[in-house]
């Protein structure tokens, strides 16, 4: 992960710098830093935790400077201190890294032996002393760089910086992405082209293995094989994005309030509301179209709720289209030599569209010859620009650590593209596919009414705030949904939650319901409801607090209607993933403001995992 930003200027940079890093602030917040050029050398402010901490720091003690490069970290290798805060330093030498350099310490033994003493326990500082290195040998700093980075194994986007060379940025790129901003007057290097929106919207993404020479009004490029190569200037959207909390008193409730209007939005994306018909845009490689009748099989890979959307997806595919559907956590995926079946379809989702593991699991199946389609909230990320299908979601810049938005746009391109199988595989005629995109096309209204219930929820969360352990249970469509509950309650409040499939309660996890015990039910009234409520009875029996989050007919059935029970409009079943997903982000998200934590921000987390 970790974010980094470097500015080739014409006027002071450090607080450019640290404009663009809190745009990079979603990428990981344990500490930051920045580095100039002053006085013909390097120096340098770095501070623990958030970014605030060091704005104080610069203001205190300012950095003047007209070249600089500055670093948010989410922490791999050393503590989140001051001391293995980025940029690190060797001599006449700076270095902001995002990614791992795996090789680190066989190189770090190699330096040591070589007279270079270690100021950090990160792996980045070997970098440092590499190309430093280079430079006492007699290269220049672009042979110095070129050496060191040879040497890397990992994945890294770096920059660096010459206390010999004021105007003069080395950027270069292994895995993560690195994208350089073209200004009039000044360069600039970031992880992304939204923290360079505020400096210029003409963006060069690097390709993977590409380094760059950067300087005040040029930019070189080499590709991996240190040959110059042309990449073009792409025109980037985001300039035109505000991050802005509005009068919500965090990222995450605005994101959740949104979520009406950007269903809606990425609705009309794939479907025609008059025709009641699915409208596949593909905006990817229109030449090479997927073949949704002759797919044999889908695999589909990604990570922590991206990866839940899949699982829902699942059961629609399946049940729809009758597609066969295999899904993985990318992190298992990427080194399971999993067989592929020719003619197979690999759909990846991403909300970055950088996630390592994903990117790695669509690597091995693009080598393995399957076609390649991702589901992307970031339009020119990686992921996007390395399929042969892209379906985007419309989600707009989702900025809370926790996904919410981003997930419910996912699950609606997922339930279109559900339907559009169907059709082509001759599985959905014609009345039913105008039912189902009539039902789909009902979810923002649905979603509307569900964000009314907020008050409501937030009551409930006082139950849950302060336990110590929380079981989350659903079936069907409802069971990745559940575990999708379970992980946000995780992640924003620090309880302990974990999600099981309702009937599998009884294979084990019921040992640990006692009366202390909340158990979050997801159950709208459905063909297998009366199973779950069976489950919701033992769970009675043993004195567990069931929180059951139903409709009316299911709440009357159940004989629950109670204080506990949050009954959701009555609804079509395609869209219960999608809209019940509000209250169970709306739960996790009141808990957490409950028990004080940070939710937007959560502890040890961050939002786009550039690492493996
Ligand atoms: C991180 C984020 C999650 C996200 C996951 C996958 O863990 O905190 O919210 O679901 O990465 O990210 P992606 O960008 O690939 O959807």
């Amino acid at each position: 992960m970790c974010g980094i930003v470097g500015i080739v200027g014409s006027r002071s940079v450090a607080p450019l710098i640290v404009d663009a890093l809190k745009r990079l602030e979603y990428r990981g917040y344990d500490s930051a830093g920045v580095a100039t050029f002053v006085d013909g050398k390097l120096d340098r402010r770095r501070a623990e935790g958030k970014l605030v901490n060091l704005e104080a720091r610069l203001a205190d003690d300012p950095l003047p400077g007209k070249t600089g490069i500055g670093h948010t970290r989410w922490a791999t290798h050393g503590a989140p201190v001051e001391v293995n805060a980025h940029p690190h330093f060797s001599d006449g030498v700076a270095v902001v890294h995002n990614g791992i350099i795996e090789n680190f310490r066989e190189l770090r033994e190699e330096l040591e032996a070589d007279g270079f003493s270690f100021a950090s326990q990160t792996d980045t500082e070997v970098v440092a002393h590499l190309v430093a290195k280079g430079l006492r040998d007699g290269l220049d700093a672009k042979g110095a760089a070129g050496a060191a980075v040879s040497r890397l194994r990992g994945a890294y986007a770096l920059a660096i910086m010459f206390g010999g060379d004021d105007g003069l940025i080395v950027g270069a790129r292994h895995g993560p992405p690195l994208a350089i901003g073209h200004g009039g007057d000044e360069m600039y290097l970031g992880s992304d082209a939204v923290a360079l929106a505020p400096f210029t919207n003409q963006i060069t993404y690097l390709e993977d293995g590409d380094w760059a020479i950067v300087r005040r009004h040029s930019v070189e490029i080499f590709d991996a094989d240190a040959n110059p190569v042309e990449r073009k200037i792409d025109v980037s959207t985001g300039a035109a994005i505000v991050v802005d909390k509005g009068n919500h008193r965090h990222f995450m409730h605005k994101e959740m309030y949104e979520q009406p209007e950007v269903i809606g939005h990425t609705l009309a994306n794939y479907v025609d509301f008059n025709e009641q018909a699915v409208v596949l845009r593909d905006s990817g490689d229109a030449s090479n179209p997927v073949d949704f009748a002759g797919l044999p099989r889908l695999n589909i890979t990604a990570c922590g709720t991206a990866y839940l959307a899949g699982f829902v997806s699942k059961y629609w595919f399946e049940r729809h289209a009758r597609l066969p559907v295999d899904i993985d956590v990318a992190s298992e995926f990427r080194y399971r030599e999993a067989p592929l079946q020719d003619g197979g379809l690999s759909l990846f989702i991403s909300q970055s569209g950088e996630t390592a593991d994903t990117l790695a699991g669509l690597k091995y199946c693009a080598d393995e010859g399957q076609h390649i389609a991702s589901i992307v909230n970031v339009r020119e990320s990686t992921m996007a620009r390395a399929s042969h299908s892209v379906f985007p979601t419309l989600a707009g810049p989702e900025i809370g650590v926790a996904s919410t938005k981003a997930f419910t746009c996912q699950l609606t391109v997922l339930a279109s593209l559900a339907i559009a199988t169907g059709v082509q595989r001759g599985h959905i005629d014609r009345a039913t596919e105008a039912r189902l995109v009539g039902e789909l096309s009902e979810a923002p209204r649905y979603a509307t009414d569900a964000l009314k219930m907020e008050e409501q929820i937030r009551t409930l969360a006082h139950d849950l705030a302060g336990k110590k352990h929380v079981l989350y249970l659903g079936r069907d469509t409802n069971y990745p949904l559940a575990m999708e509950g379970a992980l946000k309650l995780k992640e924003l409040s620090y309880i302990h939650a974990e999600a099981y499939a309702a009937g599998e309660l009884k294979h084990g996890p019921i040992a640990l319901v006692d009366d202390e015990m909340p158990v979050v039910v997801i159950a709208p009234h459905d063909r297998i409801f009366e199973k779950t409520v069976s489950n919701m009875q033992e769970v009675a029996a043993r004195g567990g607090q069931i929180i059951l989050i139903t409709d009316q007919r299911g709440a009357e059935e159940a004989g629950m209607e109670t204080s506990r029970t949050i009954i959701m409009p009555d609804m079509p079943e395609l869209v219960t993933p999608i809209v019940y997903s509000v209250p169970v982000q709306m739960l996790a998200y009141h808990t957490a403001v409950h028990m004080g934590t940070d939710v937007d921000q959560p502890r040890n987390l961050a939002k786009s995992v550039t690492v493996e």
